[in-house]
């Protein structure tokens, strides 16, 4: 988990894309330190142990993925009694650290009082750290994700205050606020402020989709501690280079050139974490191969998108990116 001194590079929740068997295949290269389970959300009852040990199957496991990284569950709501309660059935099923979202800019989740909403109310935001705080075992690590602000990016100091103030072990902050969605541009340097306002450690989010982006946003907010989500997907070489660089992954960095066909390997991993899950689902398969290098073709290198478009099943995509990457080859 994220300490202060020592480097971290956490994978990012998801929604629909960090499932366990994408965290277990994320994890497998060792660049990251732990992973954030997708948001559970916590609306009218406490949820009951059964549900997390449902969504994160890491719990049956430890709360490890297959390589042994530690998988934090990620909680959403607004109750602090609810979430305190949920958090502590978390820990029944097997969690050893509880995350809460205050990002979510979802609009049904932001009507319903949760996620980023919170984000107006920096009492709220103490209460309900406080609350899961003093709930869990003392041991586990209790941190909080916010967005920069609602509409403002200078909320994010009074917000940060006050999560450290109900206890937070330490926070990520993604460097946009909710109005921004995920439109450009990020604020890493917002990041930076906070970091030196806060005694706990603060994780940077937001963008880094290149090695580069990776050094300016380290310049920019002189953090220790990184998470990158859709860059890690976008660019498969790129959590392997952070991590070379922050001294996670210890040797020489690679110099692979990532081609085309080395996706091939990369997706049948995914299958296979998906088979070891207990959740073969092909067609599902297919949509998420066709989501993942979308967004490789649109922020990586991914050259082959129109050959595989079409695809329907997990075999026709297979054969029709093999075809492609040989004819274009
Ligand atoms: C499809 C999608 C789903 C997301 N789901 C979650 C989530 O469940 N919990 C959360 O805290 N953030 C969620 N996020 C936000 C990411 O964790 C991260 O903060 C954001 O993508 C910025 O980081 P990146 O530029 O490295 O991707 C989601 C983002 C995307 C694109």
């Amino acid at each position: 988990m994220v300490k202060p001194n020592v480097p971290a590079l956490v994978l990012a929740p998801m929604e629909g894309i960090t499932d366990a068997p994408m965290r277990a295949l994320q994890c497998s290269t060792g660049a990251f330190t732990h992973a954030v389970s997708e948001f559970i959300r916590v609306s009218s009852d406490a949820l009951p142990s059964k549900i997390f040990l449902r969504d994160v199957p890491e719990l049956a496991n430890g709360g490890l993925t297959p390589t042994g990284v530690p998988v934090q569950i990620q909680i959403l709501g607004g109750d602090p009694e609810l979430m305190a309660l949920s958090a502590v059935a978390a820990c029944e099923a097997g969690a050893t650290s509880i995350d809460i979202n205050f990002g979510c800019p979802a609009k049904t989740v932001n009507r319903h009082d949760g996620g980023a909403s919170l984000l107006k109310y920096p009492d709220r935001i103490r209460g309900i750290v406080a609350a899961v705080r003093s709930a869990v075992p003392v041991a586990f690590p209790v941190s909080a994700k916010l967005r920069l602000g609602w509409d403002s990016i200078n909320s994010i100091h009074k917000n940060a205050a006050m999560a450290a103030e109900g206890g937070a072990s330490w926070i990520t902050i993604h460097a946009r606020t909710r109005m921004q969605g995920y439109m450009p541009p990020v604020f890493w340097p917002n990041i930076g402020q906070v970091r030196t306002e806060l005694d706990i450690p603060v994780v940077a989010n937001g963008d880094i989709w290149s090695f580069d982006d990776f050094r300016r946003c380290r310049d920019e907010t002189g953090c220790l501690h990184y998470m990158i989500g859709r860059g890690a997907l976008a660019d498969p070489l790129l959590s392997c280079q952070i991590a070379h660089e922050l001294g996670i992954l210890k040797g020489e960095s690679s110099t692979q050139i990532w081609k085309d066909d080395d996706w091939i390997p990369l997706l049948k991993g995914l299958i296979r974490y998906t088979d070891h899950y207990g959740n073969p689902q092909p067609t599902r398969n297919v949509l998420r191969f066709k989501q993942w290098l979308k967004l490789a073709r649109n922020h990586g290198n991914f050259q082959h998108f129109e050959g595989i478009k079409q695809s329907r099943t997990i075999d026709e995509f297979f054969e029709m990116l093999s075809t492609a990457v040989a004819v274009f080859a």
